[in-house]
């Protein structure tokens, strides 16, 4: 078994950001989600792993993943030259996948479950496909699947106008050889890409066995800016812990967890957990908590932060409430009138005065 990581794509709804980096590489808790999706398809075994990468973020996606060594992974990048949809990056990694069944996962989607089990699952059933499924409140954004009874797929459809079912496909797959012929028989879409929920129809129609499963944790498709402060809050609350590399004077104060990486400062603060802190970070003067995931480099000075995420080298100064905010790297925020909250998404190196 393989797995095929998709970490090309435009990124579109996390613009700025996206502008100068790729969002695969956001981080969550200090981390980028695209490790996180290759800790589950290693935890479930599977150490031979393509990368979909695009010309614009390719070598920056190389740069931190590297060959895979530190998963005991091996990492093979495919390049795929315009983000021509989800079943079109298959087909580009056909000479990396050959006959092999593989996991697709979507460089962007964290789910709060192993996919050990449906891995298992895929393996004992013969299937040929097997896809995970979530309700969502708002269907017409994603790929739906209407449901009979027994739990077997009937059609899906990409982002419908009338959604048959509130359950939307989740970004992890599990595909036999046979997904290739299916893709071969499909057409692009009206919005030019050749798509995933396309081909997994066309393998219903070919007769093939398609398996789905509901997903009882959470997910989320963390490609906008609400969704990812969510799924920070989310990797906090369950993987955050107490660990003190940096200094914390003795007018601070340290409530729950929190990760506070080496070389860093807290001066006269109060830390309210789950936070994470980078290295070479300086608080001062603050409050930052909880749900909050600040970078390396970082300073922080009069100023109370909470439900955000802060990238490296940023500046936050004077600022009385900054919440839900998902900021760049080497962003300066300082203030000079009265507002009292503000809520930000801000590109990397901007310069905001309010
Ligand atoms: P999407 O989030 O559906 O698409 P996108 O990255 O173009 O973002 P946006 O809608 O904001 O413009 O893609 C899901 C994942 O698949 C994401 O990690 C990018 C990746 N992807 C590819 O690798 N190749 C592709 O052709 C597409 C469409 C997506």
């Amino acid at each position: 078994m393989k797995a095929l990581i998709l970490s090309g794509g435009k990124g579109t709804r996390l613009r700025p950001l996206t502008y100068s980096g790729a969002k695969q590489l956001v981080p969550v808790a200090n981390r980028p989600i695209l490790f996180y999706c290759i800790d589950n398809i290693v935890r479930a075994g599977i150490t031979d792993i393509g990368i979909i990468i695009s010309p614009e973020t390719g070598q920056e996606i190389r740069e931190a993943v590297g060959n895979g060594k530190q998963w005991k992974a091996k990492v093979t990048y495919i390049l795929q030259d315009e983000p021509a949809g989800l079943a079109h990056a298959v087909k580009v990694a056909k000479g990396f996948l050959k006959n092999n069944p593989f996991v697709m996962y979507l460089g962007d989607n964290l789910i709060g479950t192993d996919i050990k089990k449906f891995v298992k699952e895929f393996i004992k059933k013969k299937s040929d496909a097997l896809i995970l499924l979530k309700e969502v409140v708002n269907p017409k954004q994603f790929g739906v699947a209407e449901v009979s009874r027994n739990g077997s797929i009937i059609r899906l459809i990409e982002k419908p106008e009338r959604p048959p079912s509130d359950l939307a496909l989740v970004g992890v797959y599990m595909f036999s050889p046979q997904i290739h012929k299916a893709i071969s028989r499909i057409k692009p879409s009206q919005r030019g890409e050749l798509e995933i929920t396309d081909a997994i129809q066309e393998m219903i129609l070919m007769g093939r066995k398609v398996k789905s499963f509901v997903l009882e944790t959470w997910w989320l498709d963390t490609g906008k800016k609400d969704d990812l402060l969510v799924a920070n809050a989310i990797v906090l609350d369950e993987w955050g812990m107490i660990k003190i590399k940096g200094t914390v004077d003795k007018s601070s104060k340290i409530i729950g967890r929190v990760t506070l990486d080496e070389n860093s400062v807290i001066q006269a603060s109060t830390i309210r957990g789950p936070v994470v802190i980078g290295k070479n970070t300086v608080i001062e003067n603050s409050v930052i908590g909880p749900h909050t995931s600040i970078g390396d480099d970082v300073r922080i000075m009069n100023s109370s932060v909470d439900h955000s995420v802060i990238m490296n080298g940023s500046e936050v100064i004077d600022v009385e409430r900054l919440e839900e905010s998902l900021i760049g790297r080497r962003v300066r925020i300082f203030k000079n009138s009265r507002h009292k909250t503000l809520r930000l998404m801000l590109g990397d190196d901007s310069v905001m005065e309010v």
